[in-house]
């Protein structure tokens, strides 16, 4: 989702570039930076949030879903009779009666936000393990799919490219790795390597990953004569309504999706085939239809992670300064997406080296698209690296902190631009005084209780500073003085409109029950995607320009009986309820009585986000050190993690409660990448064989032990609010703190994700 930002960059002129700096915080009030509670907190607890499977309309059928059993081919019959003549079922719809539909827009290849750029049951044709074949429509759910087990699909199969082993063989070099050259070389890293003193040369791989969010995808879609309602679960309200009206040949104002809350999105609750089969399928039905698909169903039709096999070579003089920093592997992807996982860029940003070469290749295969999840390329990128860090401070005998602190680059290494604000070694500092690095025994296996050997481990976190221009902002302010800030945001549940309300409420001088943060819809003025740890900054940029908008249209309708008379929005300070002159609290007044004044029920103002620029000019990114301490049993092999502590610097920290819990969720899918997390897929089939929470394994409560987390809370001077994004960088690192807390352990590397038992004993 991060493409986005970078796409519009690209052709911004030089021109435009000086004068990036953000503005000082006008009528600070002291809201942001409290431990706010969840503003919606109540409504989720209290059961009254109604998310898109609970949107109940009138007429309203249920749809099930029937999924390809073969990886390529066609469908030789499809046989619907016995589903058409079962109870309840109103629709059976397969590609001889689907409407004719266009291919949608996917991610990257031309401003869609689609998974998938494939057509969506248009013809015979089979694309991946699992597609859906039919879809049936009934009164009751539970009519839908029993009438769903009755269509019986015959197929023709061709052959299907289902093992990466044979993929891995034709990989090639894409043109970009998300708008950025997919290699970066600078010197002989090879050459290097081979004459540096210390080094170390070795393979990681990384498994698939499927999203497994609580709530389960789900739309609830209506027409309206040519406009279409879509109730949806999903982290880009205007992506997917651009994206479903070039589908149906219809103008984006004719899509309304609705989205206020979401149960857990990560990257996959984008715009997949349900969707726009549940439009379909209302359309040809001519009643409202809901959507949910199955935990199974989430496994067939919504991506994951995909699947990595990387190298990093490390070369070091006998300081143990990088002579020769190198990441280079392959990923498998489909042809008609484009996500191709990152994993070399956490190599590009973190380390001083004499040189690099970086490079990632693509492995087509025949199976669903992968997509986004919390920090692609990040989190399984961090895991060689930080693995390969950990690994030549062993040889070195070097503590693996002392190793990355002698490597901390003065500026961005590879693009050579500075910092915008970079204090990784603080975080390193402060978490190792936390987390009583100093207890750790270098040398591994030495430490025990009982069957239980104990090990300590740490790596490097980081994501970028990402930002989604073109969004905006509106501001109502109302004859009580009340504030309600519109924008197409997102609540998956990290605290948008808790943190929103906070900033609006500083920035216009109000108490936060003043404030109203209305997102959740299309319809109101364009938002930022839920995507790329970027929502929260792109919308205080946004409503920063609203509310300087509002302050002059203020100003303009106070007029001269207004003790603000004559000032401009450069002299003023929001505060109390109302605007003041900066440094003179006596000329003061309310809106209220500004309202009133001025014979007005409301005043508003609509204003974009500027773009952000300092993008160009910096190299910009949250870090952080990940510490690890685990238990492995002797006797079984089995990891416990005992304790963990993330430290971070991602500037400054908005609301430090939602912040914790953002980057507490994000090390518990870290511990699941470690330990429990993989999609098995049958190389033979193309087919996901454990699409369900018994058999693929994320972290349940028993896993998760203490989790601490710190950060240095110093904001960024080149970011609004100088605040950097939180919600993906938590994940990353963790996978390498864990393994290399295991080696610490045992003696033993496990360099093939996740570390099950098996490997250990
Ligand atoms: Mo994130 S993986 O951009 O939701």
């Amino acid at each position: 989702m991060m493409e986005f930002a970078r796409t519009a960059l690209r052709y911004v002129p030089d021109a435009l570039l000086p004068g990036t700096r953000p503005k000082p915080v006008r009528g600070q009030h002291g809201h942001v930076g409290e431990p706010v509670s969840r503003i919606d907190g109540a409504l989720k607890v209290g059961g009254t949030a109604r998310f898109a499977a609970e949107v109940k309309l009138d007429g309203m059928l249920y749809a099930a879903l029937v999924h390809s059993t073969i990886a390529k081919g066609r469908i030789a019959s499809i046989e619907t009779a016995a589903a058409e003549q079962a109870p309840g079922v109103a629709l059976v719809m397969t590609h001889r009666n689907a409407p004719r539909m266009k291919a949608p827009k996917g991610m990257m290849d031309g401003g869609g936000v689609a998974g998938s750029s494939l057509p969506v049951m248009q013809d015979a044709t089979v694309h991946w393990n699992g597609e859906a074949v039919a879809l049936v429509l009934a009164e009751t759910q539970e009519q839908a799919d029993h009438a769903a087990a009755l269509v019986r699909v015959a197929y023709d199969p061709a052959p299907a490219l289902t093992d990466f082993s044979v993929a891995r063989g034709k990989a090639k070099r894409p043109d970009s790795v998300l708008m950025e050259p997919a290699a970066v070389t600078i010197g002989d890293a090879e050459k290097a390597l081979a004459k540096a003193p210390h080094r170390v040369d070795r393979r990681y791989t990384t498994p698939r990953h499927n999203h497994n969010a609580i709530e389960l995808h789900a739309a609830t879609v209506a027409w309206d004569g040519d406009t279409l309602i879509l109730h949806d679960a999903t982290q880009m309200l205007n992506g997917t309504a651009g994206t479903m009206a070039g589908v149906f040949g219809i103008q984006p104002e004719q899509v309304r999706v609705l989205s206020p809350f979401v149960g857990g999105g990560f990257g996959g609750k984008g715009l997949w085939t349900h969707q726009i089969l549940a439009a379909a399928a209302a359309r040809l039905a001519g009643r409202p239809v809901r959507i949910m698909l199955s935990r199974e169903g989430v496994y067939r039709l919504v991506g994951g992670r995909t699947l990595t096999e990387q190298r990093v070579a490390i070369g070091a003089d006998a300081e143990g300064r990088f002579t020769a920093l190198i990441h280079e592997g392959v990923a498998a992807m489909t042809a008609h997406n484009n996500c191709p996982e990152q994993f070399t860029f956490p190599a590009r940003h973190l380390y001083a080296a004499g040189s690099f070469r970086l490079e990632q290749t693509i492995a087509e295969m025949d199976m669903l698209a992968n997509t986004f999840m919390r920090a692609p390329g990040e989190s399984v990128g961090t895991f060689a690296l930080e693995c390969a860090i950990d690994e030549l401070a062993e040889t070195m005998v070097v503590d693996p902190i002392e190793l990355r602190r002698r490597n901390e680059p003065e500026r961005d290494p590879t693009s050579g631009n500075a910092f915008s604000s970079r204090h990784l070694t603080k975080a390193f500092d402060d978490g190792a005084a936390r987390f009583g690095w100093d207890r750790r025994d270098p040398v591994p296996g030495r430490r025990r209780e009982g069957e239980w050997r104990i090990g300590m481990g740490v790596a490097t976190a980081t994501y970028p500073y990402l930002r989604m221009p073109g969004n905006a902002a509106r501001i109502r302010i109302d004859a009580h003085g009340h504030a309600t800030v519109s924008t197409a945001g997102h609540e998956m549940g990290m605290g948008t409109a808790t943190v929103q309300a906070q900033h609006a409420a500083d920035r216009l001088g109000l108490p936060l029950d003043s404030v109203t943060f209305e997102y959740g819809d299309s319809a109101l003025p364009a938002g930022a995607m839920a995507g790329g740890s970027q929502q929260t900054v792109a919308t205080l940029a946004a409503v920063t320009a609203a509310a300087e908008a509002l302050i002059k249209e203020l100003l303009r309708i106070a007029g001269n009986d207004s003790p603000l008379a004559g000032l401009r929005l450069a002299d003023v300070v929001a505060v109390d309820g109302g605007l003041a002159q900066a440094g003179d609290p006596t000329r003061h007044e309310r809106y209220a009585s500004i309202l009133a004044r001025a014979g007005r029920d409301a005043v508003e103002a609509e204003a974009k986000a500027p773009l952000p620029l300092e993008m160009l000019k910096y190299s910009m990114h949250s870090t952080g050190a990940q510490f690890a301490e685990v238990a492995v049993s002797d006797v079984t092999g089995e990891v416990r993690v005992r304790r963990l502590l993330g430290s971070f610097d991602c500037g400054r920290i908005l609301n430090p409660k939602a912040a914790a819990s953002q980057f507490r969720g994000g090390i518990i899918m870290g511990l699941g990448l470690a330990l429990t997390e993989e999609t098995l897929f049958d190389a033979r089939t193309g087919r996901v064989m454990n699409p369900s929470l018994a058999e693929y394994h994320v972290p349940v409560h028993m896993d998760v032990p203490e989790i601490g987390v710190i950060w240095t809370d110093l904001p960024d001077p080149h970011a609004p609010m100088g605040a950097r994004g939180i919600g993906e960088i938590g994940i990353t690192g963790v996978g390498a703190a864990i393994a290399n807390a295991v080696y610490n352990a045992t003696g033993t590397r496990v360099r093939d994700l996740p570390i099950t038992l098996d490997k250990l004993l």
